[in-house]
């Protein structure tokens, strides 16, 4: 059978999965030296944020692969795919339930930390809407789904390496390079996702980080008035 490459992964969803790599690894460094750099620390968090929001957009108007309608199936798909009866590109039934908790709990990572406190001087952007007791509960969740974002990304890290060693198959470097050597006649390239689609998402994700920067929250009231004597 003739080997030909064809397209599996687009340019942004390349960028977005690296860029939350190097993102996750430098938000967690920052939290963990703590003091002034939870201002990066929540900076960086910020910037994550942002490429959920990109990525869940791109999910809808990004080419064929990185839609979650392509990838997210049903109990018979995953069956199908466990007996071998599987033939597609992109995530495979079974890797799409890790992709969406994966997505599912770093959103939620970064939305517990714009609301987050950390009890000395550093605060969310979005901590003053919420009471104190409701952005320490929100706080707490913050700091317990640390160890859910380290197994689950132990888990995919896992993944990637048994595709690489057992199954004999390099995801790694299509999500580089975007492309695939494959020799099923039947599988096609991503299609999709152009320059407007792209535009469009980086806008909708600018603007979900500009609203959520604390630019919308109103002052604190003024202090009241000296007394005058
Ligand atoms: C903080 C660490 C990481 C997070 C949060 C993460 C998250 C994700 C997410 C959300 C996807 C789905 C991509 C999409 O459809 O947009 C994905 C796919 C992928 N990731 Fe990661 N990732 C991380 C680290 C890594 C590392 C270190 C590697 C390399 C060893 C890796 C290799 C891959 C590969 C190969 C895929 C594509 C899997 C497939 O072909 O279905 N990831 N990752
Ligand atoms: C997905 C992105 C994020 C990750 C992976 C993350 C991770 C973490 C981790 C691991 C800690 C605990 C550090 C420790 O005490 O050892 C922490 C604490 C904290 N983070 Fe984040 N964070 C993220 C996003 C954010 C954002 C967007 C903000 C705010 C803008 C934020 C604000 C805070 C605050 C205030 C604390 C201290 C909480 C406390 O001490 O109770 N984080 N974060």
């Amino acid at each position: 059978m003739s080997e030909r490459t064809i397209r599996v992964w687009d340019l942004p969803t390349r960028l977005f999965h690296w860029l939350l790599f190097v993102l996750m690894v430098a938000a967690i460094v920052a939290a963990k030296v703590g003091g002034n750099a939870m201002e990066w620390h929540g900076r960086l968090g910020h910037l994550i944020f942002g490429l959920i929001v990109f990525r869940l957009v791109w999910g809808v108007v990004g080419s064929t692969t990185a839609r979650f309608t392509h990838f997210v199936r049903g109990p018979g798909a995953i069956r199908a795919y466990l007996q071998g009866r599987w033939r597609g590109i992109g995530h495979n039934p079974l890797g799409a339930l890790s992709v969406l908790a994966l997505l599912a709990l770093t959103g939620f990572q970064a939305t517990t930390g714009l609301f987050a406190n950390d009890d000395i001087a550093f605060r969310g952007p979005l901590a003053a809407l919420v009471s104190t007791d409701a952005s320490n509960l929100l706080s707490d969740w913050h700091r317990q789904a640390e160890w859910f974002i380290y197994g689950l990304v132990g888990l995919h890290v896992a993944a990637v390496l048994y595709y690489a060693h057992v199954r004999g198959d390099n995801l790694v470097k299509p999500m580089v390079v975007g492309r695939k050597a494959v020799t099923d006649p039947a599988l096609e390239s991503a299609r999709g996702g152009g320059l407007i689609a792209f535009a469009a998402a980086v806008v909708i994700a600018g603007a979900a980080l500009w609203a959520t920067s604390g630019a919308l929250v109103p002052p604190p009231p003024p202090p009241p008035p000296a007394l005058g004597w």
